[in-house]
């Protein structure tokens, strides 16, 4: 059973914490999440008693840190069923699609090949690509969304050409919560000679996601969406493609050796693109972030981010003055307006209720002209979020009152 008090007791910022003198309702998990006690003290122990470097010496403290990292790459690849030697540890989901870009892109990619992306991406998966279009003259094209903003494997197969080399996209959208099909689009993909990237910022945390039978090319997430800590992330590659491409960073750690002819020799993947100190705290909090995750079972918490996510949108539904933009979603994000209300007013609004959400247009700039709004609120379940968050939340965006209220009270 989904023990949501057991769950919410396990988090320190759930404990009392007021926002505005309110309870604090805190629904911008797609932003970022809270940590629960078992992270937190992860961290804690590595800065009070395990503190040392990895890989670079021979005492135990060390050995004992270099064990930590293992362990934890052996526990990623398990989260997302791939092989340990394809989990390269990151600053976090926009590094890794980063790293693809620079590491992939810039090596293999030519002018007129064809970068396929969406309209509904999030920056970090589309900036980088610009970067290697500027740098290649490759071309970068947009797969259609749907009428209902859902990238469908139908517009896959109607934007896909010999020409494209690679297709990168969120499996789940940021702002409208949409699930891409990605074992499909691997399909489809590989059918054409192009790899697929997966950026899962949004999907790992919240949904089995499963690297090596979806067939994946490069799969990106970030620890603190599900409950780690901030800085450290995952790219996850095939091995042979992993091994295909230069470092993009260079320094310490990732070299077997370098002589005064200018000459370096990389390690294998993934240690080749770890150059420098890795986020050892980080690792050390993510392991803990995804034990927990694991316990309760990934599963789960997505059914629980489901129901939550229909529940308000059948309250929202009833109110003729809020305009929802993914009825349809079923990963825990609900995107709206209230009409005539510019969607920074009503953040504030709700904020002085004590309820936290995002507005604007979430770092996915291009969707803005899709959806026909300059910006839009979006509220954002997790594990946490329980059915008395998502009532005042609909309360107060049905009977929030005057948005003035909320700046001049
Ligand atoms: N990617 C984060 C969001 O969607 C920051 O809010």
């Amino acid at each position: 059973m989904y023990d949501i008090n057991k769950i919410r007791e396990q988090f320190p910022m759930l404990k009392n914490k007021k926002m505005q003198g309110n309870k604090l309702v805190y629904l911008d998990n797609a932003s970022t999440t809270f940590k629960p006690q078992c992270v937190i003290d992860a961290m804690n122990k590595y800065y009070l008693e395990e503190n040392a470097n990895s890989h670079r010496g021979d005492y135990d403290l060390l050995f004992n840190m270099d064990k930590k990292v293992n362990e934890c790459r052996e526990l990623v690849a398990k989260f997302v069923n791939s092989n340990q030697n394809e989990v390269v540890f990151t600053s976090g989901d926009t590094m890794s699609l980063n790293l693809i870009a620079r590491s992939y892109g810039l090596k293999f990619l030519h002018k007129g090949d064809e970068i396929l992306l969406s309209e509904a991406e999030h920056a970090s998966n589309l900036l980088p690509w610009y970067e290697v279009s500027h740098l290649t003259g490759a071309v970068i094209r947009f797969i259609p969304l749907d009428k209902d903003g859902v990238l469908t494997a139908e517009n896959l197969k109607k934007a896909i050409s010999d020409k494209t080399k690679v297709v990168s996209v969120a499996q789940v959208s940021n702002v409208l919560g949409n699930v891409v099909d990605v074992r499909e689009f691997a399909r489809i993909s590989h059918q054409n000679g192009a790899i697929l990237v997966v950026d899962g910022a949004q999907s790992v945390p919240h949904m089995v996601v499963d690297f090596k039978n979806d067939d994946i090319d490069f799969l990106t997430f970030s620890g603190h969406k599900m409950c780690g800590p901030t800085g450290i992330g995952c790219l996850i590659g095939k091995y042979e493609l992993l091994q295909s491409m230069d470092p993009y960073i260079v320094g310490g750690g990732m070299n077997v050796t370098f002589t005064k002819n200018i000459e370096m020799i990389p390690y294998e993947a993934p240690v080749k693109f770890e150059a420098g100190t890795l986020n050892l705290s980080g690792i050390c909090g993510l392991k803990a972030a995804i034990e927990f995750l694991m316990d309760i079972g990934v599963e789960n918490i997505h059914k629980h981010d489901v129901e939550l996510c229909e529940y308000a949108i059948s309250k929202l539904e009833k109110c003729e003055d809020v305009i929802i933009y993914n009825k349809n979603s079923k990963n825990g994000i609900v995107t709206f307006n209230k009409k005539g209300i510019f969607a920074q007013d009503e953040a504030t609004l709700l904020n002085s209720k004590g309820i936290a959400i995002r507005s604007g247009q979430h770092c996915a700039k291009i969707l803005n002209d899709f959806l026909g709004t300059p910006a839009t609120c979006r509220m954002s379940t997790y594990l946490y979020t329980s059915k008395e968050d998502i009532d005042a939340f609909i309360d107060a965006v049905i009977n929030g009152g005057d948005i003035l209220d909320a700046y001049f009270n």
